[in-house]
């Protein structure tokens, strides 16, 4: 990892609206404003290819792909910190690649545990105000992606996890008895989902330990599962692996398997307040989000150096003017490259000079 990482130069090709766009920033915060369409979260996704996964769209490498001659897509960044410099590229061929993301380091082939170790990137979007009110795979995903801020590899585990879970489901639906194809694909649930598990409980430890209160809610989390012969935290492969085997006669009445990572959920509550997240107001519910966030941030930075690159989409339309006025302080005085949007320039008046500004008109 390059010691305290920004984007110092972006180039985007055929990126949804960007059928060209370059830029050099220096470690500020970077303000981008414009009217909508202009294509100012489009600039946040295009960031958001350079970490593990399909970024905080989740879309498909067709989508990305500019129309109305979809055939592929480019993101290219230069990282610097402290006089070292890295080049990433992600890009899309859909003429000859099926979809499959080309990853590059320094001109090199890379995978995605490279990303990751990397660049650690966290995102805030407006899809996310329903996060505490909708149901638990989004509260997952979520969790996912701070857990991949202190583990470089999750994403491959939960990939590997997410793999044998749909192979054991298969055996289920198909009414299969073979006791040892079962344990053979509980076998590698078991290791990457115990790794899954402790990746996302020591995520949750780092996050409540940097709370620091102030305008931004102190949040009660806790990683909680559906199943109830879950342990109250993470446990080993081996004890997970006799869960799976116990759970086989049940799991096969349901037809699908109901033990594991894939059934954990975030619940959180305002703790000032002692009010669970989904009964708070909108205002509160998006403010317990930046709360976790810049806790994530602020661990990340006291345990390797920098905090991560923050997107944060549009992220000032809920906050009222005195919680924006102390997220721009929260995030000049982390020394966090946060890229946040805004309908108007006049959303940023209180970061002033403390940031680079980006102005795009639609076409
Ligand atoms: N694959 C694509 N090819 C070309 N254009 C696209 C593609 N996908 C989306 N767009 C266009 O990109 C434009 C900019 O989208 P974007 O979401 O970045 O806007 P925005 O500036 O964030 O607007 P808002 O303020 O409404 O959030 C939209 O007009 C959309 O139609
Ligand atoms: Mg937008």
């Amino acid at each position: 990892m390059v010691g305290a990482p920004h984007v110092a130069a972006l180039q985007l090709r055929r990126f949804r609206s960007h059928i060209e766009f370059a830029s050099e920033f220096d470690r500020r915060p970077v303000a981008i404003h414009g009217p909508n369409g202009a294509g100012k979260t489009n600039i946040l996704e295009a960031l958001s290819q350079l970490s593990p996964g399909r970024g905080l769209r989740g879309a498909s490498a067709e989508e990305i792909a500019g129309r109305p001659d979809p055939i592929g897509w480019f993101v290219g960044a230069e990282l610097a910190s402290d006089g070292e410099s890295r080049s990433i590229t992600v890009s899309v061929d859909l003429r000859d690649s099926a979809g499959r993301r080309k990853i590059m380091v320094d001109g090199e082939p890379s995978g995605q545990t490279g990303l990751g170790g990397l660049l650690r990137t966290l995102w805030l979007t407006p899809a996310m105000d329903r996060l505490w009110i909708e149901g638990a795979s989004e509260r997952r995903r979520f969790v996912d992606r701070l857990a991949l801020l202190f583990e470089p590899t999750h994403a491959a585990a939960a990939a590997a996890y997410e793999r044998a879970l749909r192979e054991r489901n298969r055996l289920f639906k198909e009414q299969r008895r073979d006791p040892s194809w079962f344990a053979a694909i509980e076998a590698r649930m078991a290791e990457s989902g115990a790794a899954v598990e402790a990746a996302r409980a020591r995520a949750i430890a780092e996050i409540l330990t940097s709370q620091t209160g102030g305008a931004f809610p102190e949040a009660a989390l806790q990683l909680e599962s559906a199943d109830e012969s879950a342990p109250a935290g993470p446990e080993t492969a081996e004890a997970l692996a006799l869960r799976y085997a116990a759970g086989r006669p049940r799991e096969a009445m349901a037809g699908r398997s109901l033990i594991g990572p894939h059934r954990t959920d975030l619940a959180a509550l305002y703790l000032a307040k002692n009010m669970p997240a989904k009964s708070c107001s909108t205002g509160e519910q998006k403010a317990l989000l930046v709360s976790i966030v810049l806790a994530a941030a602020r661990a990340t930075a006291r345990l390797y150096g920098a905090a991560p690159i923050l997107l944060l989409d549009e992220v000032a339309a809920h906050l009222d003017a005195s919680r924006r006025a102390a997220l721009f302080d929260a995030v000049v005085e982390l020394g966090a490259q946060a890229w946040m949007t805004a309908a108007g320039g006049e959303f940023f008046d209180e970061l002033g000079g403390r940031a680079q500004y980006i102005a795009l008109n639609p076409d």
